[in-house]
């Protein structure tokens, strides 16, 4: 089935200045771009974008400012005109409509939420979040109450008739948002919408638009700066750079994954053992036996592998539990035949496949064995020991060295020496049970002066 999708971006151009047509003309016709656009007065804000937002989800777009972030945004509900390229909100391309039909758009379709949206300074809590009910011309009564339940999701009915100043940075934010629930549209356009927020409070914001997320499954498109933020919010990422989309993926996926070095750079310092899981640190466990293989076929294979116990599958691979080199000599010494009577739990902790890396520390340090990762099904997908668990923890925060480090994917189809600036982020991937071939990366070897001097996004600043 193919999924829907609320928003279809399609080589998507948006060039500044007076020779824009000229400026995609060169830029659709590609190699040394760059060079020939210097010639003419334009910023090439955003290049060629093709990207689908699909329903209920919250798609990031990060970038450091002036990527061209907000240029886009803006193009997906009409308040920029595109230089090229479409935009399709719900299967209609709205590059063609009249400014009355995208007005309509707007009201009804995708709502948008600024860092620096505009509270009304001298009206109530309640009528800011009904504002943009009331330029639709909806009615009070029903608009007071459509805002009235707008605040109580965000948690501020109580301040309905307050006036702004008498709210905090982070209760007039949720003001912005409840705006823009009231205004019940299936789309959100956020941009850098908690970006002003001191680190705390935007912690709660985002908690709490998570938590409304899960109840009300809208399609964002979130713009931020911060790669932290992006990380925690984001079901998908677009990474930008200079008005092109450089990567798609989840956090996981451009964690383990970056597409080029100017990705591996920002993705450096993020906190990998919230977003890493299980499976992408997990490895293949050395012995597997079938639950009816008996003692004496797990006596060899723990002699073979050299390990203290062996992981027992029953039916469809699922887990059962460990059989120690103790249990089963004494088996095989007592001619038992059943390696159901001597498999056990108590030596192993077993955790989900999607459990972040920083819930694993716990049972990894309680269990004697390491520790067994299952999937939905409850089927055996791996093993952490705990060694593992502490080279994926050593990988935080890891300089780019260039060094190749996908030993075990390096004889693979398609491999070649690892990417620079991937070196951390790679190795868990490849320790995966069935590691895909390392596609060989033509990652641009020259990594960005601005990036290598400040690696963080954060560090830069967004104009006001
Ligand atoms: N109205 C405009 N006229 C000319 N250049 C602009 C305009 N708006 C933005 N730009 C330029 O386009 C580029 C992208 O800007 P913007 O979309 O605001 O990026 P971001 O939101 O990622 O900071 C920047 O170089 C910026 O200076
Ligand atoms: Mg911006």
């Amino acid at each position: 089935m193919e999924i829907v999708s609320a928003l279809r971006v399609k080589s998507l151009y948006k060039i500044y200045g007076n020779r824009a047509d000229k400026a995609v003309e060169l830029l659709r016709d590609g190699a040394d771009r760059d060079e020939k656009l210097a010639d003419l007065p334009v910023t090439a804000a955003v290049v060629d974008a093709n990207f689908e937002v699909r329903r209920g989800e919250i798609f990031v777009v990060m970038g450091l400012s002036g990527s061209g972030k907000s240029t886009l945004i803006r193009m997906l509900n009409g308040l920029l005109t595109p230089s090229y390229g479409t935009v399709e909100v719900d299967g209609v391309d709205i590059t063609t409509l009249r400014p009355s039909a995208l007005r309509k758009l707007r009201r009804e379709k995708i709502s948008m939420v600024f860092q620096h949206f505009a509270l009304l300074p001298h009206r109530s809590v309640l009528d800011n979040a009904g504002y943009a009910l009331e330029v639709a011309g909806v009615p009070r009564a029903e608009r007071r109450e459509r805002a009235h339940e707008a605040l109580r999701m965000v948690g501020l009915d109580g301040w309905a008739d307050k006036l702004p100043q008498e709210l905090s940075g982070g209760m007039r934010q949720r003001v912005g948002l409840a705006r823009a629930l009231a205004a019940g549209t299936d789309i959100m356009l956020m941009d850098e919408a908690f970006s002003a927020l001191d680190p705390l409070i935007r912690r709660e914001v985002q908690d709490q638009l998570l938590e409304l997320q899960a109840d009300l499954g809208k399609t964002i498109v979130f713009i931020t700066h911060d790669l932290n933020e992006a990380m925690r919010l984001g079901d998908r990422i677009a990474v930008m750079r200079d008005g092109r989309i450089v990567q798609i993926g989840t956090a996981e996926q451009i964690l383990t994954d970056p597409s080029n070095d100017y990705v591996a750079q920002f993705v450096a310092d993020v906190d990998r053992t919230r977003i890493l899981t299980a499976s992408s640190v997990m490895e293949r466990p050395l012995g597997v036996v079938d639950v009816n293989s008996g003692p004496r076929v797990a006596a060899r294979v723990l002699r073979e592998t050299q390990t203290s116990a062996v992981y027992v599958t029953g039916r469809d691979k699922r887990f059962l539990g460990t059989v120690t080199a103790d249990a089963a000599t004494g088996a095989v010494r007592d001619g038992r035949q059943n390696l159901q009577e001597i498999v056990s739990t108590d030596h192993v902790r077993t955790v989900a496949d999607d459990t972040p890396v920083a819930d694993i520390f716990a049972p990894c340090a309680e269990s004697p064995h390491p520790v067994a990762v299952v999937d939905a099904d409850g089927r055996l997908a791996g093993v952490i020991p705990r060694v593992t668990l502490l080279s994926a923890l050593g990988s935080v925060g890891t300089e780019v060295t260039g060094e190749p480090t996908r030993p075990e994917a390096a004889g693979g189809p398609g491999a070649g020496p690892a990417p620079a600036g991937t070196d951390g982020t790679t190795t868990p991937a490849a320790r995966t049970p069935d590691p895909a071939p390392a596609v060989a990366d033509t990652a641009t070897p020259e990594v960005p002066a601005q990036v290598m001097a400040d690696p963080p996004l954060r560090l830069e600043g967004e104009p006001a």
